[in-house]
């Protein structure tokens, strides 16, 4: 599947009657790399969520391009090809890193688990390890590489370098911009490394207590720190 364009209008939405996200409007192009950034609790996680079906909708409408899937269960939002990797890294404890990329593959063959392996290769070393051992960096490669082999055409990232080494979030972060180089995947990234996202992205939207409150280009958010200050609150790092 190629890119898909995502189109969000008026979204409101949280968990059983407590709404947290309120009035939630933006698109991002086929092929579009969005970065949401904002402080701890401001509904950024909800938002995914939202977006993956997972909270209760309270109104607005979710659409790919003139798509409406508004009502579409989770299952369906996967099949439709929006892949989702949770702040809390999915992974299967007691299954080997090979079984795990296995429950990604969904109709693929057995022999697309190569891509995986490929793409993230201490993976391959650790194939036969099970998931509780890995450390954060390859639980989160792990979780990542699992969505990737489902070949998701609009891509939901929740904080994926939350405690990961330096050097490890610079391995990521080259791979996201590759894949978002080769025009088959729409990326949208929650992300509290602003300089990262900010580098990422070609779009920014900043959420405060549910709201968005600024979208721009990352250029107007890199060189205003004092912006950056007010509306995130913990400066460029
Ligand atoms: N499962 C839940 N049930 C009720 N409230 C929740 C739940 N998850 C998150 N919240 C609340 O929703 C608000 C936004 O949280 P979240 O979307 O996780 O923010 P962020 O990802 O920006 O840190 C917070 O006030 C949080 O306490
Ligand atoms: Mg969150």
């Amino acid at each position: 599947m190629p890119a898909a364009p995502l189109e969000i209008s008026g979204l409101c939405a949280g968990y059983g009657p407590t709404r947290i996200i309120e009035d939630i409007s933006f698109a991002v192009k086929a092929g579009g790399r969005l970065a949401v950034l904002g402080r701890n609790g401001m509904g950024k996680t909800t938002l995914l969520a939202t977006l993956m079906g997972l909270t209760t909708r309270h109104g607005g409408r979710i659409g790919i391009g003139d798509e409406d899937i508004t009502s579409r269960r989770t299952s369906a939002r996967a099949e439709r090809g929006i892949g989702y990797v949770p702040q809390t890294r999915d992974i299967f404890p007691s299954l080997t890193v090979e079984e795990n990329l296995r429950t990604g593959l969904k109709e693929r063959p057995p022999s697309a688990l190569d891509e995986a392996y490929a793409m993230f290769p201490r993976l391959r070393e650790r194939r036969g390890n099970y998931g509780k051992q890995l450390s954060g960096g390859e639980q989160q490669m792990l979780s990542m590489a699992r969505t990737l082999l489902g070949k998701p055409s609009i891509l939901l990232l929740d904080e994926p370098l939350e405690g990961l080494a330096p050097v490890i979030c610079d391995e990521l972060m080259a791979l996201l911009t590759r894949l978002a180089a080769g025009g088959e995947v729409t990326i949208i990234l929650v992300e509290q490394q602003i300089e990262r996202a900010l580098d990422f992205a070609d779009s920014v939207m900043v959420m405060e207590r549910g709201r968005i409150s600024w979208t721009g280009a990352p250029d107007a958010l890199r060189s205003d720190r004092a912006l950056v200050d007010r509306l995130v609150g913990v400066g460029i790092h």
